[in-house]
């Protein structure tokens, strides 16, 4: 038994001078004093022996049990000490070190043009409001009067989900869910993107946006279309920007037109921008169909309306001259930080 509690002593030893982490000190507490330990077993085994035997094993396992006690806590100790060293070292601050430079990102050019549009229209008493980028085919075609063999409705033309369902190729069917969920008078606003089956290029990107706009209360004329995108891009391109409107075709407008604003890059003279014209052609616009009211359950004796809807990509490429409407979508910060 001697034998056996001198092993067990220098065993403990020399384990616990091995011992790297608190973990493995605690193994050796456990694996010589802990309830099923080798020194315990020792001690629990003394039952057997004589008086005299038992107080002289006693007094040796006790006498054991202390210095490997004694062993552990300096084992303890020491390695704590090393942890928190080594836990300083890892948090070492050194104040004179040059502080880490935080990139903050700037707004997408898109995102500013939105903003710039948006705040233009909520001068003018506009509410802002949106639809879902998927829709239904009867929002997006249907009910804006583009029947069943309207050629945009083409598969080739538009990202279809299903049958019924496609993601919205303009924003005009915002339109739609305005008419059925407000009353006039109505005047709101709708940024938002927009899904066409267009092959990426200088001036085609298959995701793109525009904003829409709609009004419709008592006695709205083309006088109120007129006059409200003209103050709208006296606002946006210039105080000294003309407007002038050219017949064209919407199936939900009637009549329609597109507006052209004066080039605001040479003022009308013809250049680069204007493609040497004088003129840029900047929306859509018209009165709004009454097959397009009554979609929306809107009297059409007593109320009329106007919409138009502009791309965003668009005028924000003729404000700042971008030649590549892939510029906007390649997150090319040294592109994006130059429209701070
Ligand atoms: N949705 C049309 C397009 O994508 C643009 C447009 C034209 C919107 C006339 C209108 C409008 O609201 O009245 O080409």
């Amino acid at each position: 038994m001697k034998e056996a509690l001198q092993q067990i002593l220098e065993d403990a030893k020399k384990r616990l001078q091995e011992a790297q982490s608190l973990q493995e000190a605690e193994d050796v507490r456990v694996k010589m004093l802990g309830k099923k330990g080798q020194l315990t077993s020792i001690l629990k085994s003394m039952g057997g022996l004589s008086p005299e035997e038992r107080k002289e094993l006693g007094m040796q396992a006790n006498k054991a049990k202390g210095e490997i006690e004694a062993m552990l806590n300096r084992t303890f100790e020491q390695l704590k000490e090393k942890a928190q060293e080594a836990k300083f070292k890892a948090e070492k601050i050194d104040v004179t070190e040059p502080g880490k430079e935080f990139k903050l990102g700037t707004k997408h050019p898109v995102t500013i043009t939105i903003e710039e549009i948006s705040k233009v229209f909520k001068s003018m008493g506009f509410t802002l409001v949106e639809g879902p980028e998927v829709e239904t085919v009867y929002n997006n075609f249907d009910a804006l009067n583009a029947g069943p063999n309207h050629p945009a409705r083409d598969w080739t033309d538009t990202f279809y989900i299903n049958d019924d369902v496609l993601l919205r190729t303009q924003t005009s069917p915002v339109q739609v869910r305005t008419l059925k969920s407000q009353k006039p008078p109505i005047r709101v606003f709708a940024p938002g993107r927009c899904f066409r089956c267009d092959t990426p290029d200088a001036t085609h990107s298959p995701m793109f946006h525009q904003v829409e706009g709609l009004v419709v209360d008592e006695g709205i004329t083309m006088a109120d279309l007129k006059g409200v995108l003209d103050s709208f891009a006296k606002q946006m391109f210039g105080e000294e920007t003309r407007t002038k409107f050219r017949p064209h075709h919407f199936p939900f407008t009637e009549p329609s037109a597109e507006m052209d604003v004066s080039c605001f890059k040479c003022g009308g003279k013809g250049c680069r921008v204007c493609k040497g014209s004088g003129w840029i052609e900047i929306l859509g616009c018209g009165m709004v169909h009454p097959s397009v009211l009554k979609v929306g359950g809107i009297d059409t004796e007593k109320y009329t309306g106007f919409a138009f809807g502009m791309g965003v990509e668009r005028v924000a490429m003729l404000k700042h001259e971008i030649d590549d409407i892939r510029l906007l979508y390649e997150n090319d910060m040294r592109f994006i930080e130059q429209f701070k």
